[in-house]
């Protein structure tokens, strides 16, 4: 079939469009065509390219019906911030394609009293992203359930893999953390570290988008968490990066007020907004309906670490201590 990819060369789809070539569809990739992929894949030779640039096509009202136009079966949406947004592309998209993907974030829930969070519990966004992302998904599944276009909202958690930083033990994008592991150096840690952080491999997030293209039926009207098996605690990142180089992790516990004091402000608010929602968002619904098989979470993490690595980007991490340092996906 035919599947528009709405941002399909970021860390999402640089695993999903591939996967969609091989799995034998026509694949287009809608973006403003400056972004590469972060996969050097052959597939991307079969990948169609349509310029487009949605905040603009948006504002002009014509962004969904040149989508339309294209004539995708499918349409994946990976990069819709807003209600307004879904709801034109929803209204231009009815009747006039199959199935319509779209792409949320585990920030739809707020921060969390139960864990694991699931896909039915009540959800009490906090942040103009997650809110949106919270409305997004529920205006999607109200068209589905009331016999409109067949939509499916999926959510990651932070997404991690070759080709960018990831989020940090301490829930920021600061790359020192890693060299202060690295060299054996003091970290600082906002309380006990016991906050919950939940990654996923990019190709994990591509792999739900792919299931649920294929299970058109099962997956409508429904919304997935879109994680990894399980979440990490902050201080068991520390540990286990610590552990990548050989050391073990020097922490020195703080509170707010002292780690806010040392922390340049935009990587300290970046920390908070992490931790202080400190989710888990289970992945088994999308196991048990979609066939779903999600990797550890360290291992995206120690993957994104280990093309940072490669890349230069970190220059004074010590040698690493095992030899399978990129796993093999
Ligand atoms: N990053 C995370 O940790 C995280 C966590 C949870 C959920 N999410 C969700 O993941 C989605 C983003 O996916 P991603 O991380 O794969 O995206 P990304 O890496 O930010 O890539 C963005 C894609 O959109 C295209 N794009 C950017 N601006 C555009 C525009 N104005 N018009 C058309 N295309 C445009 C880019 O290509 P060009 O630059 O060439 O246009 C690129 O293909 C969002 O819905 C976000 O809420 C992300």
């Amino acid at each position: 079939m035919r599947v528009a990819v709405i941002g399909g060369s970021g860390h999402i789809g640089s695993f999903l469009l591939p996967r969609l070539v091989r799995a034998g569809h026509e694949v287009l990739n809608l973006s403003r065509g400056s972004s590469r992929p972060y996969t050097d894949d052959p597939a991307w030779a079969e990948v169609r390219p349509v310029r487009i640039d949605r905040p603009v096509e948006d504002a002009a009202g014509t962004f969904a019906a040149h989508v339309a136009e294209l004539g995708p079966d499918a349409v994946v949406d990976l990069i819709c911030f807003t209600p307004a947004s879904a709801a034109a592309l929803v209204e231009g998209l009815r009747g006039r394609t199959g199935q319509l993907l779209h792409c949320g974030s585990i920030w739809m829930h707020g921060p969390s009293t139960r864990v694991p969070l699931t896909e039915d519990d009540d959800r009490h966004p906090v942040g103009e992203y997650g809110v949106a992302k919270d409305a997004i998904a529920r205006l999607l599944q109200e068209e589905t359930a009331s016999g409109g276009l067949a939509t499916t909202s999926l959510h990651p958690g932070h997404i991690s893999g070759p080709g960018w930083a990831p989020v940090t033990p301490l829930g920021n994008l600061d790359a020192d953390v890693w060299e202060r592991l690295a060299s054996g150096r003091e970290v600082l840690v906002p309380g006990l570290g016991t906050e919950l952080l939940h990654h996923v491999h990019a190709d994990d997030v591509a792999a739900a988008f792919e299931l649920a293209l294929a299970q058109p039926e099962t997956a409508a009207g429904e919304v997935f968490h879109a994680t990894a098996a399980r979440a990490l605690t902050v201080r068991g990142l520390l540990e286990l990066a610590a552990g990548w180089f050989g050391q073990q992790a020097v922490l020195r516990h703080v509170d707010w007020p002292q780690f806010r004091a040392q922390t340049p402000a935009p990587f300290a608010d970046q920390s908070w907004d992490h931790l202080w929602r400190s989710q888990y968002a289970s992945p088994d619904k999308a196991r048990r309906l979609l066939g779903y098989t999600p990797g550890e979470p360290d291992v995206a993490v120690r993957e994104a670490v280990g093309w940072l690595r490669a890349h230069g980007t970190l220059q004074h991490l010590g040698p690493d201590t095992e030899t399978r340092w990129l796993p093999e996906r």
